[in-house]
């Protein structure tokens, strides 16, 4: 949406030389993406085509109309626009509910910037969930993390006492069975081990409270690469763009040096699999402002500016895994489990963060979004 915006802008630039380019109003009015222009005082500037069916109301009705009028004062949108006003700078919303007399919307995003050539006008671009494919992406591990907190639960409660019965009764067989029968009752036993363990992998995704500190995301971050270099990722160069002000991440641990682990174990398998020339994995840390998100079941919505990227130069994930990447059991690997990236969706959830993914052949990035440690902490 921002960069269907920015390749408009670009156009009326690289025009300028030749042929008058069409003016802005006639542009945004075509962009199928849902523009609202309001002015200092909150009333309708402009609207586009798309902006007139999202909203449910015509330009010509919204002249000069109060934003108010359609969304209550309290509406969060107020306070991102305030914010946008302040800082001077643009700022997206995610997830955000648009609740008015003749509007009902869920899951919006919303992106304001400011107008540098009318102090206080802001423009609104709209992106709604059921359009917000890319979006959808990011926060299915949501959905993913839900499901497979109810089957650790089932798993955890249903499977294990039964297995021990089982594994008990085969260890007594072993002592007392014949010679000839004795290969059987191992076996029993160590399936049952196989068992158990699966079981256990899965219950980390089992609802557990966790303690949050400030985490200084580059020690994290730093012990995986370390821990990768001295094993499953040898020969594999590291690169690291850290931003060395990085305040800390309020997280856990080792929840997180888990979360690092795993996309950096999946980046060196994808390299190796593929037999890539030079395999590449980069490790980035930045500070972004304006990525923020509703907190579920509170009006509170939290602040993620930390980015944390880690990047490969391998062959992408493939399509046909893409729309359930983050669901458990989902894995293209003869020996993978698909709980890797299940696991992470699970953490980061759990964090409050969210995970964007990229991926082309040659350059697959997921980057995660986490919020700061609070000064008011204790
Ligand atoms: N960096 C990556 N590049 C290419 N494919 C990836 C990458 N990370 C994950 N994948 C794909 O996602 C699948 C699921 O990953 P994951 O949940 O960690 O399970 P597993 O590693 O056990 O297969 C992998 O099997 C792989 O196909
Ligand atoms: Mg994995």
């Amino acid at each position: 949406m921002k960069t269907a915006i920015k390749r408009v802008a670009l156009n009326l630039v690289g025009r300028q030389e030749g042929a008058r380019p069409p003016d802005a109003a006639a542009l945004l009015s075509a962009l199928p993406v849902p523009v609202v222009v309001i002015d200092r005082e909150n009333r309708f500037r402009f609207l586009n085509h798309a902006g007139e069916q999202f909203l449910g109301i015509s330009a010509a009705q919204a002249a000069r109309m109060p934003l108010t009028e359609l969304v209550p004062a309290d509406s969060p949108i107020f306070l991102l626009i305030d914010q946008v006003r302040r800082h001077d700078v643009s700022v997206a919303d995610h997830d955000m509910t648009i609740d008015g007399p003749r509007l009902r919307k869920h899951g919006v995003t919303v992106q304001a910037t400011p107008l540098p050539e009318e102090p206080g006008a802001v423009l609104l671009a709209f992106q709604d969930a059921s359009a917000a494919r890319s979006l959808d992406r990011q926060l299915t591990f949501r959905s993913a993390a839900r499901s497979v907190t109810g089957m650790a639960a089932i798993l955890a409660h249903e499977v294990k006492n039964p297995l021990s019965g089982i594994r008990g009764a085969a260890q007594l067989l072993e002592a007392s069975v014949g010679e000839a029968d004795q290969e059987l009752a191992v076996l029993i036993r160590d399936e049952a081990d196989r068992i158990r363990a699966l079981v256990e992998r899965m219950e980390v995704f089992g609802e557990k409270s966790f303690d949050r500190g400030a985490v200084n995301i580059h020690r994290v971050l730093e012990h995986v690469r370390r821990l990768a270099q001295s094993g499953f990722a040898a020969n594999i160069r590291f690169h690291e763009a850290y931003d060395p002000s990085l305040p800390p991440v309020f997280g856990n641990r080792d929840q997180l040096v888990q979360v690092i682990l795993n996309l950096v174990k999946n980046a060196a398998e994808a390299l190796t699999d593929a037999g890539v020339q030079m395999p590449e994995i980069t490790l980035i840390t930045a500070f972004q402002h304006g990525m923020r998100l509703a907190m579920p079941g509170s009006p509170r919505r939290m602040e993620l500016p930390l980015v944390v990227t880690v990047r490969d130069n391998g062959p992408g994930i493939p399509d046909d895994i893409r729309p359930n990447l983050f669901d458990p059991f989902v894995t293209t690997r003869a020996a993978g489990s698909g709980l890797g990236l299940a696991l992470v969706a699970k953490i980061i959830a759990d964090h409050g963060g969210l995970i964007e993914v990229d991926s082309r052949p040659g350059r697959t990035e997921f980057r995660l979004h986490l919020p700061i440690y609070p000064d008011d902490q204790p």
